[in-house]
């Protein structure tokens, strides 16, 4: 890994794990993208330019040669009107109302230590280039941060935007990176989604025009993901070139590909732009979330791989990325609202024995929390449910050698709560104007320190005087009426982001305040999966669709950007409560042990032989665990365009892996299937237990092997691989 700067040619040579990344500073002080991919000598490159389209170019103030035309250029950073026509990184007016900036490069720093960013999570290590410009005309000054790690083929990227004058600038825009690509020859990946069908992975040809895949919730959302992908036409799960760019931000954003006039390609993007304007006061700045841009000429494949590993030594918690996951028990498609500390105390007395080690109580708990039109924000036990007190369950829960854990809702408000009848102004909203509902609920004003004050206030006291070992973070709306009594009329269209800010220092205050505590994060499902929560959520709740076969589709699409010890997935009753589809157990629990594994479903209903069932489901977890936290995961079969699901997980050493097949339909004429294993070491033997196979890797990738399915619909088996 290194960072160089060539004074002869003003080249810039970013060199990380198996990839080069060249800009170089051309003749009119502008940054030019040459190169990013495979690894390439830190010579002069500059003969990739080409001039195709020549018709109607403007070339930058006072610069009359067409060569150096802003538009013909393959940017790192674009800027609108002084000859740039395609989408700008970023858009700012002045006090006089003109809009145009003219950036140039005044110098750069190389750091070891990479710089936090204020108030926002960020990939922690890396070697830093901070690339300085200034408008030749104005105020702005922009500097391009740029990231290179070790041990990952990612390079980081994100903008702080200054006001280096005296008058007030407006940032209309203000995205975190652009990056180049020579020629339009790429398919654009993005990841639409909704409730319960969450990250579905859409391709299509880089179009002549613009992608645009965007949030305008307040939250990253179930309908879109900050996520995009680039590849290479031929790019499959195994070969071809790949880039992933995955936002680490958690609010409304937008990450947009275009294929340019010019012939080539650009991706850009960051907080969304739409209602968005950022008053910059003389010398304040802004600073933009982190796009971690991970690249692989091993395909898709290759590219999920490299930002699992990113996601886990760089981003998510180190106490909890690796560590065994709490086995749990959660009673929400147990009991729903109806449960009381008997009910309680008999689920947990009926999983003793199966190896399942936490009781999470899920909605219901607190204040008058009736039904899902009350109590939202009323942190404190309700004693007519919970008779005795919260503690009766959780000294049953502990005596028998299990961990507790609590639902909350922390940015919640009820209508009808006591939060509310104290506090109506601590909803968003405009005053006077009646607010949206979603599931009867509001959002707390999180831009408000009085606000966030209150809520870490009520949640630290629950954790503090109960003995609480995990939390469930929940999320279940989006933000509408987004308005602040707290913020000034000028400043309302910084709401978005300043929301985001709010959540941040309440995750930190509440999240790192308690360092004993697991917190898994959720957001209806999985409605807010994104890499700045898993910075404070080792894991999330993938979806609220439990069923298997939906799931095989949520995981693997989730699976695209993010490590499998992330997806928190249980095994739920039948028929599913959400698709009334009727799975066998062996496959619910295969599915879900291809992540956080757990049990949504009323154990006390339970016959011997599912105890029994339960409890070999979770020795095989325990078994294989590491390797689903930790290794490597490999894609063999997509369900989305195939009857069947196949997925490998190997351990980072090879020495171990896991295979896991799904038939969802069963053929009338049984089949059998060949399945090629893929991520072992060829020179190695296996072993696979189940099948009595013993043979070298060589064989298991070249020549594969046979698989039968029972001859029943949802079916599936795990193996186990070992070095023999
Ligand atoms: C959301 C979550 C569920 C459950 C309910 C409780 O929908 O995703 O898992 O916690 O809220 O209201």
């Amino acid at each position: 890994m290194s960072i160089i700067f060539n004074e002869q040619n003003k080249t810039f040579y970013l060199n990380g794990k198996g990839y080069s990344y060249i800009f170089r500073i051309n003749a009119v002080g502008y940054p030019e993208h040459l190169h990013f991919g495979a690894a390439v000598p830190c010579e002069d490159v500059s003969f990739v330019r080409s001039f195709g389209s020549r018709s109607q170019i403007a070339t930058p103030a006072g610069v009359d040669n067409p060569n150096l035309s802003y538009n013909n250029t393959l940017p790192e950073i674009a800027f609108f009107g002084t000859s740039d026509y395609r989408e700008p990184t970023f858009l700012v007016e002045s006090e006089r109302g003109d809009r145009l900036c003219d950036l140039e490069y005044v110098g750069h720093d190389i750091l070891n230590e990479k710089p936090r960013i204020n108030g926002m999570p960020s990939l922690d290590g890396g070697e830093t280039l901070v690339v300085h410009l200034k408008d030749k005309f104005g105020d702005m000054q922009v500097d391009l941060y740029y990231s290179v790690y070790d041990d990952v083929s990612v390079i980081s990227r994100r903008i702080v935007y200054k006001n280096g004058g005296n008058t007030t600038l407006k940032l209309h825009r203000a995205y975190s990176f652009t990056l180049g690509f020579g020629g339009v020859d790429y398919d654009v990946v993005t990841f639409p989604g909704n409730w319960m069908a969450e990250r579905t992975p859409e391709r299509r040809p880089m179009p002549h025009g613009v992608i645009s895949s965007d949030s305008k919730r307040y939250s990253s959302s179930a309908t879109q993901n900050p996520f995009i992908m680039v590849t290479s036409k031929d790019a499959t799960e195994q070969f071809g070139e790949a880039y992933g760019i995955s936002l680490i931000y958690s609010s409304s954003f937008v990450l947009k590909a275009e294929g340019t006039s010019n012939g080539d390609s650009i991706v850009t993007g960051g907080i969304n732009d739409f209602d968005f304007c950022w008053t910059l006061g003389a010398g304040e700045i802004l600073e933009t979330p982190e796009a971690v841009i991970a690249y692989s000429n091993e395909g898709i494949g290759g590219m999920s791989r490299t930002l699992h590993d990113t996601f886990r030594e760089h981003l998510i918690n180190k106490r909890f990325v690796k560590q065994p996951r709490p086995i749990v028990i959660n009673n929400w498609e147990a009991t729903y609202f109806n449960f009381d500390n008997e009910k309680l105390c008999a689920i947990v007395d009926s999983v003793e024995g199966t190896g399942i080690d936490t009781l999470v109580l899920d909605d219901g708990w607190f204040g008058e929390r009736k039904n899902d039109r009350f109590a939202l924000g009323d942190w404190y036990v309700n004693e007519q449910k919970l008779v005795g007190g919260i503690d009766v369950i959780i000294e049953h829960t502990h005596a028998k050698g299990m961990k507790f854990g609590l639902w909350f809702e922390p940015e919640m408000i009820n209508e009808d709560s006591d939060l509310y009848r104290a506090h109506p102004d601590y909803a968003i909203g405009v005053p006077g104007r009646p607010r949206s509902y979603s599931r009867h609920q509001y959002c707390l004003d999180l831009t408000r320190k009085d606000v966030r004050d209150c809520v870490v206030e009520m949640i630290n006291k629950m954790l503090r005087e109960h003995k609480i070992d995990y939390v469930k973070w929940d999320y279940n709306r989006n933000v509408t009426d987004a308005f602040s009594v707290g913020t000034d009329p000028e400043r309302q269209s910084e709401f978005a982001h300043r929301y985001a800010l709010g959540l941040y220092d309440i995750c930190e205050r509440i999240i790192n305040g308690n360092p004993h505590v697991f917190f898994e994060g959720c957001a209806g499902g999985g409605g807010r999966y994104d890499p700045a929560m898993l910075y404070y959520f080792p894991q999330i709740w993938t979806s609220d669709c439990s069923d298997a076969d939906t799931r095989t589709k949520i995981q693997y699409g989730t699976s695209m950007m993010y490590p499998l010890s992330t997806m928190s997935c249980h095994v739920s009753a039948v028929p599913n409560h959400q698709t009334h589809r009727v799975t066998p157990m062996s496959s619910r629990a295969n599915i879900a042990h291809l992540g956080a594994t757990g049990y949504e479903l009323d154990t006390t209903k339970f016959t011997d032989e599912d105890k029994a069932a339960v409890k070999a489901q979770v020795e095989e977890y325990k078994q294989i665990q590491d390797i689903v936290l930790e290794g490597d995961l490999y894609r063999i079969e997509n369900p989305y365009v195939s009857n069947y699901f196949t997925e490998m997980v190997v351990s980072k050493d090879k020495s171990r892996a896991i295979l896991c097949v799904y038939r969802r339909e069963a053929p009338a004429n049984g089949d059998t299937k060949r399945i090629r294993l893929q991520g072992l070491d060829k020179d190695k033997t296996y072993r696979i237990e189940k099948l009595g196979i013993v043979a070298s890797g060589a064989s298991l990738m070249n020549v594969g092997m046979g698989v039968n399915y029972r001859l029943e619909d949802y079916t599936s088996d795990m193996y186990i691989i070992t070095e023999a």
